[in-house]
């Protein structure tokens, strides 16, 4: 297989017998993040997009592990809070290869990067709203700044991913020309970004064609930029029979919808690098017939992976236990007493048996770092592979880890 793998990695692609050995070594429910398709799935968006600048968005894995085969996969990191900003200068991320977009930052947030940038000063932040950089500014900062458009365009796969077009996000697009002229004395102005949503899929791709022509537009308007952004958001496949988004049509379409500009293409793609690299593993607590189906209850739920409950987001889920069971329809739901706490209704799945080892599929992007404590439940280990060798990334939380930030009624605490 070539340096960048299969253009998509299905649930079904896994090593059965190796996920039914970790889970046995490490416990339930587990996170199993492989680096060698990180770096595949680098690697192919370095062949779809060869000549733009690359940034990985930290949100969607900010694990350790993951950070560092990005940072040596050639792809820079795109941070949105300080403590991702601090995760990645962490993971060995130069300052010149790390960009801060700031999303309504609150102070400290600010205080904690302009104090990072004065020790990486090729530091780039994002902003996107005017006042921004006003706080920045009476911070000191005086660096490296990209302005964030709002080009009216959303696109990806629910409701609540689509950014582009929603206020929260972003300066109105025929603004931050005259913006941009405001700032120039102050600061070094490098780029301007947008970001339609997340998860966009085949048919997202005349919108995100349309998001990417108005930043060429904008992009033409202010003279020495470094770089145009048009963000993230390309989608993976999660059902089982849909098929992968093709990379290079969205190159092709990017490159078309931009156009000529002096500045550089540049984009910040999270869920591609890391989704099919992840499985979340979880083990069948219980299995209850009732008349119109059967229950299975297992130890993950929407505080080990959120994505269900909160976008009705598919993941592939397979029986690694029973593969040739007889499937049965299920629905499959965690231990949280919500009743959003459901992964599928309606699934077809081999009929697990009490103990079996289940794997969602796709779990690597938005999976662990979206996981809660909620009814006080600890947070999931995760073990990461890389050829033959696997190895515990983050230990598994303990309840001692929950109660350890609090006091007694009584107990005074000390600001
Ligand atoms: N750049 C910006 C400014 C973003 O806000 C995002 C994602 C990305 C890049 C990366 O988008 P991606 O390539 O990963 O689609 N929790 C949701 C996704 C929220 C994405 C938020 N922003 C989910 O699980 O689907």
């Amino acid at each position: 297989m070539s340096e960048g793998g299969p253009a998509v990695r299905r649930l079904a692609d896994w090593d059965r017998e190796h996920l039914r050995s970790l889970a046995d070594e490490f416990g339930s429910p587990l996170y199993v993040t492989d680096l060698q398709r990180v770096r595949e799935n680098c690697h192919r968006l370095r062949e779809a997009f060869p000549d733009a600048h690359i940034s990985y968005a930290v949100k969607a894995h900010a694990g350790r592990a993951v950070l560092e085969t990005v940072r040596d996969a050639g792809i820079d990191a795109e941070c949105a809070s300080a403590g991702e900003v601090e995760r990645a200068l962490e993971a060995g991320f130069p300052g010149d290869r790390v960009r801060y977009t700031a999303v309504n930052p609150p102070a400290a947030d600010l205080d904690h990067v302009v104090s990072r940038w004065e020790e990486n000063p090729e530091m780039t932040i994002t902003v996107g709203a005017a006042d921004t950089i006003d706080r920045l500014r009476e911070r000191g900062f005086d660096g490296r700044l990209c302005l964030r458009a709002n080009p009216g365009i959303g696109a990806g796969h629910h409701e609540k991913v689509r950014t582009g077009a929603h206020a929260k996000f972003g300066i109105p697009i025929d603004r931050v020309p005259d913006l941009a002229e405001d700032v120039r004395d102050d600061v070094a102005l490098v780029g301007v970004h947008a970001h339609a949503g997340s998860g966009i899929s085949g048919d997202d791709l005349s919108a995100h064609r349309e998001l990417v022509r108005r930043m060429g537009d904008l992009a033409r308007s202010i003279d020495g930029l470094e770089f145009v952004d048009v963000g993230g958001g390309f989608g993976v496949p999660y059902r089982e029979d849909e098929p992968p988004l093709s990379l290079d049509a969205v190159a092709d379409a990017t490159r078309e919808a931009l156009g000529d500009t002096d500045a550089r293409l540049a984009i910040e793609p999270g869920r591609y690098v890391v989704a099919d690299a992840g499985v979340l593993l979880s083990r069948v607590n219980t299995v209850k017939d009732v008349p119109e189906t059967t229950v299975v209850g297992i130890d993950a739920g929407m505080t080990t992976l959120l994505r269900p409950a909160m976008y009705d987001a598919y993941h592939a889920i397979s029986n690694l236990s029973r593969p040739d069971a007889e499937a049965v329809s299920t629905i499959i739901a965690g231990p949280v007493c919500e009743t959003s706490d459901v992964f599928a209704d309606g699934r077809l799945l081999a009929r697990p048996e009490r103990g079996d080892l289940l794997a969602l599929g796709n779990a690597g992007a938005y999976g662990y770092e979206m996981a809660s404590t909620y009814n006080s439940r600890p947070r999931p280990a995760e073990v990461v592979l890389d050829g033959d060798e696997s190895r515990l990334a983050r230990r598994r939380e303990t309840l001692d880890d929950i109660t350890t930030l609090e006091r007694t009624a009584s107990e005074h605490i000390p600001n």
